[in-house]
């Protein structure tokens, strides 16, 4: 027979597990005690521990110096600091804001438990690093006006921050009459190209982010603008094929190059219509609302972009689910670059795939991949916002691209993909502007029962695009 005494002990076990593990029901915290800071010291607005859980807590405070818990017989001791400037005589114990520039004003800290180096986030002096042994931090980047926030990345190393502001400091905000701005910025640094990087920016204030234990996402606060956004990592989506990681890592499936501009234009299945510059980085949303975006190009002469939405009901990857059944709501389109206008020019079309401009502007070629077919839709002339059957393909056309003849194609036609057959047979056949095959090249051996999307001719070779490989194939003669 248990004793009550066990059995309060096992309960209050239990208790604790529950804490730990599942629901807030049992834990009141209704405890309470206190860790003094030194005598005259304010402000420990952050808080973090060591490698081991003894080791700390370390924390900042308002004096612009890092102290560590040394246990209660000791208390609080200086463990680092972040400038040159600062002198102990002039600011220990201060909490006058403008001497925030001389004294340092350290607002988080982030264990890299894997080198027990601390990472500081120094809201004038940016961000800092100290050894074990504390003393003078070492600045790895400035340049902030009130960086607020730091989490380290231990599987990669990367260093998380948010700045809060690009115009005011951490002192202008006790100011009479201060008002924030949408300025704030959540970065990365990369701890070995010394790069950083802005992941978002026109946050409304800072705070802290941080990494979820598996490196999947950071959580990136908002302090004025009251919420919290989740920010996906690199991580979580090079390498994936998972299709229901598109709408999060998005997924891009055609290109179409301004070359007056040097614009890169792309069309993604679940992002629309974007555009970037040629340095690359996150491409800017032009147009979105899409399902299942499938093609672009540039119109050279006009700037505008002519896009194929494959459905208005089913995504990409829906496509590959059991049981799917396209339908016939694909829409051709063209986005007005000047007016930035979308207007349908052709509805009801039975899948999708990427339209070529001809290379005079006169006409756009539409392939419709579950309808098998290609259409011809007139720009100019006296046909001009008309279309005509161009030809019936014997498999699904996906993506058209020109030739460098003029006035030729090369269309992408996987025959046996809808509807199925035991054998899907991919091939590339380049066609003339009135739809007459003039050749048909097999990529059954290379690309065995596998769909292509894409044969591009550049420099008599052909470069040839599918979504079920780890290459690009080149066929030459
Ligand atoms: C912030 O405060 C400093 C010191 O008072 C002042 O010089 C500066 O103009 C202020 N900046 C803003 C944006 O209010
Ligand atoms: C497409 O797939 C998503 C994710 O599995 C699902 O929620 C949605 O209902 C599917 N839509 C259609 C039209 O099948
Ligand atoms: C082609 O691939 C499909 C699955 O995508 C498979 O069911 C079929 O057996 C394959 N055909 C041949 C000839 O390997």
């Amino acid at each position: 027979m248990a004793t009550p005494k066990l059995l309060t002990m096992l309960l209050s076990i239990l208790v604790a597990c529950l804490c730990v593990f599942d629901t807030v029901v049992f834990c009141q915290y209704d405890k309470f005690s206190k860790y003094d800071l030194p005598t005259g010291v304010t402000g420990p607005e952050s808080a973090a521990f060591g490698v081991l859980p003894s080791n700390g807590p370390y924390t900042t405070v308002t004096d612009g110096r890092i102290l560590k818990w040394q246990g209660s017989s000791i208390g609080f001791v200086d463990f680092a600091y972040t400038t040159p400037t600062r002198s102990k005589q002039f600011c220990d114990g201060t909490t006058d804001p403008d001497k925030g520039p001389i004294c340092g004003r350290p607002l988080a800290l982030s264990f890299q438990r894997l080198t027990g180096l601390l990472y500081i986030a120094d809201a004038y002096f940016g961000l800092l690093v100290v050894g074990p042994t504390g003393g003078l931090a070492t600045q790895l980047i400035g340049g902030f006006k009130f960086l607020t926030g730091v989490d380290v990345n231990l599987i990669t190393g990367d260093v998380y921050l948010i700045d809060a502001s690009l115009t005011y400091e951490i002192r202008n905000t006790t100011q009479p009459g201060f008002q924030p701005d949408s300025t704030g910025r959540f970065l990365r640094y990369n701890i070995v190209t010394k790069q950083l990087s802005v992941l978002l920016s026109g946050l409304f204030g800072g705070g802290g982010p941080v990494i979820s234990s598996d490196g999947r996402f950071v959580l990136v606060p908002e302090f004025n603008g009251m919420r919290i956004s989740k920010y996906w990592s690199k991580q979580f989506c090079d390498g994936t094929t998972d299709p229901d990681k598109g709408p999060i890592c998005g997924r891009p499936l055609a290109l179409s190059f301004q070359r007056l501009t040097g614009l890169l234009y792309i069309a993604d299945a679940y992002f629309g219509l974007l555009v970037v510059g040629p340095t690359g980085g996150l491409a800017t949303q032009l147009i979105g609302g899409f399902k299942f975006l499938t093609g672009v190009d540039v119109n050279l002469i006009t700037g505008d972009v002519y896009l194929i939405d494959a459905s208005l009901t089913y995504e990409i990857r829906n496509t590959t689910q059991p049981g799917f059944q396209p339908d016939s709501t694909g829409r051709f389109l063209r986005y007005n670059i000047v007016t930035k206008q979308l207007s349908v020019l052709l509805s009801g079309l039975f899948g999708g795939g990427g339209p070529v401009i001809s290379s005079d502007g006169r006409f756009v070629l539409v392939p419709e991949f579950n309808g098998m077919r290609i259409s011809k839709y007139w720009l100019a002339g006296p046909k001009a916002n008309t279309a005509e059957l161009l030809l019936n393909t014997a498999g699904n056309p996906n993506k058209i691209t020109r030739a460098e003849r003029l006035r030729e194609f090369w269309v992408a036609v996987s025959t046996g993909f809808y509807p199925r057959a035991p054998l899907i047979v991919p091939q590339g056949i380049r066609i003339n502007s009135d739809g007459i095959v003039l050749q048909t090249v097999s990529f059954a051996t290379e690309y065995f029962n596998k769909t292509v999307s894409l044969v591009q001719e550049q420099g008599g070779k052909l470069y040839v695009g599918s979504r079920l490989t780890s290459f690009i194939g080149i066929y030459s003669n």
